[in-house]
C-alpha cells in the first residue's frame, strides 16, 4: 500500500484533526545527544578492517596532466597504488543532474583540479606520498578573469525600460559586485569505499543520497543497484555536497582496484578547491520610479562566471523576477565561461547574492525618493508575479515588514544618515526585504508501525538542519505517538528515496512523504476499526473512534504495519509563485578611526507557512543572518588574477562570521498557512534567513556613517576609504 500525491492544487489542512499536539513544538533533536557525545559517527569514523588510506592529489596548473615521478612514489614505504583514473570527477556534481559529472583527469580546466589518488597503508605514508607526486602541466591556459571573455546569455526583456528610465523622476543605475564565496562546512569531506564483488558500499558525507547514488554509478559505470551510499550524519553542506564529490569517486575506485576498503578524506584546502564555490556576481540594477516611489520599471542584471561544459549559472536574479511590481523590466543572468574551480549551488543560490543586492538599491531608492525604507517597499509590493501574471500562493511582505519594524523599534529612527554618534563610532540602522523561492521535489517515506513504536524510514538527510527531530514529530502527530516512540533512520539508499537535502526543501518534501506514510497506516488502523479515518483520533499509543478506545497495540493484534508516502510536485507549483517572505532590521556601530563595523543587533521577521518545530527553525534562521553578516563583512574569496587558484583556500583566510562577530539575534515567525505548500501548508524556510540580510548591515552602515558599499564586503578599508 501507499499513499501517493501529486500536487496539482491546494491541500486540505488535517493538521487540526490530529491530536498529539508533537508537531510545531519546539521539540530537541533526538540525535543531539549522539553528536554532542561523539557517539553520531561521520563518513571518516568507523574504519573498516585492513582500511588503506588515499590522498588526492590537485593540478599546479591548467592542461594536459602528466604525473613525473608516479613509479618512484608507488616505490615509497606503504604506497599501495598512485591511481590516475578516467572516472575520476573533474568537479563536484550539483545533485539533481541526469547526466553524470564531468569526468578525467587528463586534462585540468582549473587550478586544484584533482588528478589522482595516492593510497598507502596509513594516512602518513599517503600524505606524505601524495605531497613527493610531482604532477605538470602543459598547454596555454584558459582565461580566469570576467574581463577576459564575452559572456553567454541575455537577459528576459518585458516593455521598455529605457525609456521608463528617462520618463522616471527617480532614476537609478547601479552597480553592486560580491565575490566568489565557498560553501566549505565544518565536517570535512570524507568517503570509506567497500567493494563485496559487483557491490559497492560507501559511507560518505553527502546531501542527496538518490542523485548521489546514480552519479556514483555513472562514474564507475556500473548499475545503481551496485551502489549503496550511507550519509547518516552530516556536519554540514550548504551546497557542498549536493553532487557527488572526488572523495567518493576516487575512494570507490582505489578499493576495487585494491580489493580492500579505502578512506579518502580531503584536507581543508583541497575542499575549498574541489566542491563548488558560490560565483563572483556583478550586478547592474537599475529602478525607475514615480514621484511617490512606485516603480515604473528594473532592471536587474548579472554577470556570473563558471567553468566549459558547466551547466549551472548563479541564478542571481531568481526573485527579482517576481519581488517587486513595474512594468518595464529587464532580468537575468550572462555567464562568463572561466578557468577558476567550478561554481555551484551555495546556501541560497540566486537570493543570497541578488536579494543582498537588489535590497541595497532599494535603499538607495528611499534615499533618493525621502521615503522611509520599509514604506518604499510596501508601495511596491505586487498583487501578481509581474514576469508571469500568476497569482502568489500567498503573500507575507506587508506582514513581515510591519511585524519586524514594530518589534526592531524601527520608527524611533531619525531618517538622515550620521544621526548618531556615540564616541569614535557612528551608530545607525538599515533593514532589506527577503525572498526565497519555495521549491518541491519528490519524495518517499515508509513508516513500519509495532507494539513497541514506528521505525521512519527515507535516504534523507541531516545536515544539522534538525530532520531527525522534524520527522519525528510528523510521524508522531499523524499516529499519537510520543517523540520517545518513534525512531528515524536516515541517510541510506537502501532506505525509500526522499528528497535530499537542498534548496530548503527538505522538511516541506521529504516531510509530506512521512506525513502521507502516516496517513497510509492511519487509513489501515481506521479499517481495522470500522471506522472512517477522518474520525480516528490517535493519541499517546491509544485509538479512538466514536465512543471506543483501544491501545494501538491492541489494535494491530500482533500484526506490523506498514505505511508509504510518496509526494511529487504538480500544477500547484505551476499555476501559482510561491515564495517565503521576510524582512531583516540591523543596527550597527562604525569605527570613525578605523573603518570597522560591527553588528550591534539584528531582527528578521519571517514567513514560511506552518512553522514546524521552532527550535530548528529559529536555529536556520540564525545561520542564515550569520551568514548575512558574514557576507555583508568579511567573506571573500579571493583568486589569483594569474591562475584563478584561490588565494585563502581555508578558514582561516577565508573568514566567515564567528561567535565574536555576531550579536544575538531575534528571529520571529510569521503565523501562515499556505495550502498550495502541500499537505502540511509548510513551506522551505532553511535558506530564507540569509536571503537579504546582509543588504540590512550594509544599509545600516550607510545609515550610521554615510558611506555607501557596493563592492562586497564593507571591509574596514572601503569604509575608511568612504570616511575620508
Ligand atoms: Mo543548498 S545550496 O541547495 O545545499
Amino acid at each position: 500500500m501507499s499513499l501517493d500525491l501529486k500536487l496539482d492544487g491546494r491541500s486540505e489542512d488535517r493538521f487540526g484533526t490530529m491530536a498529539q499536539g508533537l508537531l510545531g513544538t519546539p521539540a530537541d533533536r533526538p540525535e543531539g545527544v549522539l553528536k554532542v557525545t561523539g557517539a553520531a559517527t561521520y563518513a571518516a569514523e568507523n574504519l573498516p578492517e585492513n582500511c588503506a588510506f588515499g590522498m588526492l592529489v590537485r593540478a599546479p596548473g591548467q592542461g594536459k596532466v602528466t604525473a613525473v615521478n608516479a613509479d618512484e612514489v608507488r616505490a615509497m614505504p606503504g604506497v599501495l597504488a598512485v591511481i590516475r583514473d578516467e572516472r575520476m570527477i573533474r568537479n563536484a556534481a550539483q545533485g539533481t543532474a541526469n547526466e553524470a559529472p564531468v569526468q578525467g583527469v587528463d586534462h585540468a580546466e582549473y587550478v586544484g583540479q584533482p588528478v589522482a589518488v595516492v593510497v598507502a597503508e596509513s594516512f602518513e605514508q599517503a600524505r606524505h606520498a601524495a605531497q613527493s607526486l610531482k604532477i605538470t602541466t602543459e598547454g596555454s591556459p584558459g582565461p580566469v578573469d570576467p574581463d577576459a571573455v564575452e559572456p553567454e546569455g541575455e537577459p528576459t526583456r518585458t516593455g521598455d525600460l529605457d525609456s521608463a528610465m528617462k520618463d522616471a523622476v527617480h532614476a537609478l543605475d547601479l552597480t553592486y559586485t560580491t565575490p566568489s564565496h565557498s560553501s566549505t562546512p565544518m565536517e570535512p569531506h570524507a568517503a570509506i569505499a567497500e567493494w563485496d564483488g559487483d557491490r559497492v558500499s560507501v559511507r560518505a558525507s553527502l546531501q542527496m543520497l538518490k542523485y548521489n547514488r546514480n552519479e556514483l554509478a555513472d562514474c564507475l559505470g556500473i548499475s545503481a543497484e551496485n551502489v549503496r551510499i550511507q550519509s547518516p550524519f552530516v556536519g554540514g553542506g550548504f551546497g557542498s555536497k549536493l553532487g557527488i564529490t572526488a572523495e567518493a569517486v576516487s575512494a570507490a575506485i582505489a578499493a576495487r582496484e585494491l580489493g580492500r576498503p579505502v578512506r579518502v578524506v580531503q584536507h581543508r584546502r583541497q575542499a575549498f578547491e574541489t566542491v563548488t564555490r558560490r560565483s563572483e556576481t556583478t550586478q547592474r540594477i537599475r529602478l525607475a520610479a514615480d514621484a511617490e516611489g512606485r516603480l515604473s520599471g528594473l532592471g536587474h542584471e548579472a554577470l556570473v562566471s563558471n567553468l566549459p561544459g558547466e551547466t549551472f549559472a548563479e541564478p542571481v536574479t531568481q526573485a527579482s523576477a517576481f519581488a517587486y511590481a513595474g512594468a518595464h523590466r529587464v532580468i537575468g543572468e550572462r555567464l562568463a565561461r572561466l578557468h577558476r574551480p567550478a561554481a555551484g549551488s551555495v546556501r541560497a543560490p540566486g537570493e543570497a547574492v541578488g536579494v543582498t543586492a537588489f535590497e541595497c538599491a532599494m535603499d538607495e531608492l528611499a534615499v533618493k525618493t525621502g521615503l522611509d525604507p520599509v514604506e518604499l517597499r510596501r508601495r511596491n509590493i505586487p498583487d501578481k508575479d509581474p514576469s508571469s501574471g500568476k497569482p502568489f500562493s500567498s503573500h507575507m511582505l506587508a506582514a513581515a515588514l510591519d511585524d519586524g519594524a514594530g518589534r526592531f523599534g524601527w520608527s524611533d529612527r531619525a531618517p538622515e544618515p550620521r544621526s548618531r554618534r556615540e564616541g569614535e563610532w557612528w551608530i545607525g540602522s538599515g533593514m532589506a526585504a527577503a525572498f526565497r523561492v519555495n521549491i518541491m521535489m519528490e519524495a518517499e517515506a515508509r513508516i513500519d508501525l509495532t507494539p513497541d513504536g514506528a521505525v521512519v524510514e527515507t535516504d534523507m538527510t541531516d545536515l544539522g538542519t534538525g530532520t531527525y527531530a522534524i520527522l519525528t514529530q510528523i510521524a508522531g502527530e499523524a499516529l499519537g505517538l510520543p517523540a520517545e516512540s518513534v525512531t528515524v533512520r536516515l541517510g541510506d539508499t537502501d532506505f525509500p528515496p526522499g528528497s535530499g537535502s537542498g534548496g530548503s526543501w527538505g522538511s516541506a518534501t521529504t516531510g509530506n512523504a512521512v506525513w502521507l506514510a502516516a496517513l497510509d497506516l492511519r487509513r489501515q488502523i481506521a479499517a481495522r476499526l470500522d471506522c472512517d479515518e477522518a474520525e480516528l483520533t490517535l493519541r499517546d499509543g491509544q485509538a479512538t473512534c466514536g465512543n471506543v478506545t483501544r491501545a494501538l497495540a491492541e489494535v494491530l493484534g500482533g500484526d506490523d504495519l506498514r505505511g508509504h508516502g510518496h509526494i511529487t510536485a504538480g500544477d500547484a507549483f505551476e499555476d501559482v509563485v510561491q515564495s517565503t517572505f521576510g524582512a531583516h532590521f540591523a543596527e550597527v556601530a562604525v569605527s570613525d578611526v578605523t573603518g570597522e563595523v560591527r553588528v550591534r543587533r539584528m531582527l528578521g521577521s519571517f514567513a514560511a507557512g506552518r512553522i514546524l518545530n521552532e527550535k530548528t527553525a529559529r536555529s536556520q534562521c540564525h545561520g542564515g543572518m550569520t551568514w548575512g553578516i558574514g557576507m555583508a563583512l568579511t567573506e571573500e574569496l579571493t583568486h589569483d588574477r594569474r591562475d584563478g587558484h584561490m588565494v585563502n583556500r581555508d578558514l582561516a583566510e577565508y573568514h566567515v562570521a564567528v561567535n565574536a562577530d555576531v550579536p544575538p539575534l531575534e528571529v520571529h515567525f510569521l503565523e501562515e498557512l499556505d495550502p498550495w505548500s502541500g499537505p502540511m501548508q509548510s513551506k522551505g524556510l532553511g535558506e530564507l534567513g540569509i536571503c537579504g540580510a546582509g543588504a540590512a548591515v550594509l544599509n545600516a552602515v550607510y545609515h550610521a556613517c554615510g558611506v555607501r558599499i557596493r563592492d562586497m564586503p564593507a571591509t574596514p578599508d572601503k569604509v575608511l576609504a568612504g570616511l575620508e
